[in-house]
């Protein structure tokens, strides 16, 4: 059966595709390499790297025309579904008895736009380790290490510890990294925190959160950071407080406050 919106973009697609090649006289061994290329790509384990760096930012700016509340972020190719439950109300993503990294407290509320507090709304959160690694996708981790779900509280609230992430240098002795190589760029993003947040009547929503002040901010591989969705953090020293989070370091205190915009056909009851 035909799609109208799949005949629509992929016939554009390919008369600009088409005229892209005969314009740059692209030959049969470019076109070969550039095939090749994707196949590598997710053999490498790189999964949709290549296209994330390049082509994910604008997908999801577009999203955000016309959507209230918080604005998403990209995704990333990291992002792995069924993250274990977490215990509260002080949730704890896994992670190592020995984990390098300062700790983080990342916290914040959610509320819909009329500012009412949303309880149960499920947060989903991943992030790199100290040495910009994910579980699962990079070797040598535990299973679900730095990824976890859990649920906003009755006023909408919501906290978790992690560790803070480092500036993270996306994999660059794959095909991705051929390409960026050629084009002379670095493979760096901006230190962040992954997170999605879903809800049975707003749907689901993609967000990044970055740190204001450090390092990347402007020059982020995958253009994907934009000025709503970076944070202040402020190192905490004082030992009650960080006895209060069961720690006798000091720790990065994190907040963000999400306003969760039902989609268009539902109500902000
Ligand atoms: C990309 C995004 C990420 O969050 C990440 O960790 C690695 C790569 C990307 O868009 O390419
Ligand atoms: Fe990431």
């Amino acid at each position: 059966m035909i799609n109208n919106r799949v005949l629509t973009v992929v016939e554009d697609l390919e008369r600009t595709l088409v005229e892209f090649i005969r314009k740059h006289r692209v030959t049969h061994a470019e076109y070969r390499a550039a095939t090749d290329l994707i196949i590598a790509e997710v053999q490498a384990g790189e999964m949709s790297l290549l296209f994330d760096v390049f082509l994910e930012a604008a997908a999801t700016d577009v999203g955000n025309q016309d959507r209230e509340g918080s604005v998403e972020a990209i995704e990333g190719p990291f992002y792995l579904p069924g993250a274990p439950w977490l215990e509260g109300p002080r949730h704890v993503l896994p992670q190592r008895p020995d984990e390098a990294g300062i700790p983080l407290v990342f916290h914040g509320q959610v509320t819909t736009e009329a500012g009412k507090p949303l309880a149960g709304v499920e947060l989903d959160l991943w992030n790199a380790d100290a040495k910009g690694l994910y579980s699962q996708i990079h070797p040598g981790i535990p299973d679900w290490n730095l990824r976890g779900r859990f649920r906003s509280d009755d006023e909408g609230r919501f906290e978790v510890r992690t560790i803070v992430p480092p500036p993270y240098e996306i994999p660059k002795d794959g095909p991705t990294g051929t390409v960026l190589n050629a084009l002379g760029r670095h493979f760096f993003r901006p230190a962040h925190l992954h997170v999605k947040l879903r809800h049975p009547h707003f749907g689901e929503r993609t967000s990044q959160l970055y740190f204001e002040g450090g390092p990347y901010l402007d020059s982020d591989v995958a253009n994907a950071v934009r000025t709503e969705l970076v944070i202040t953090a402020q190192l905490v020293e004082d030992p009650e407080l960080t006895a209060r989070y069961g720690l006798d370091v000091p720790f990065v205190d994190a907040r963000y406050d999400f306003v969760f915009a039902p989609s268009p056909a539902v109500s902000d009851g």
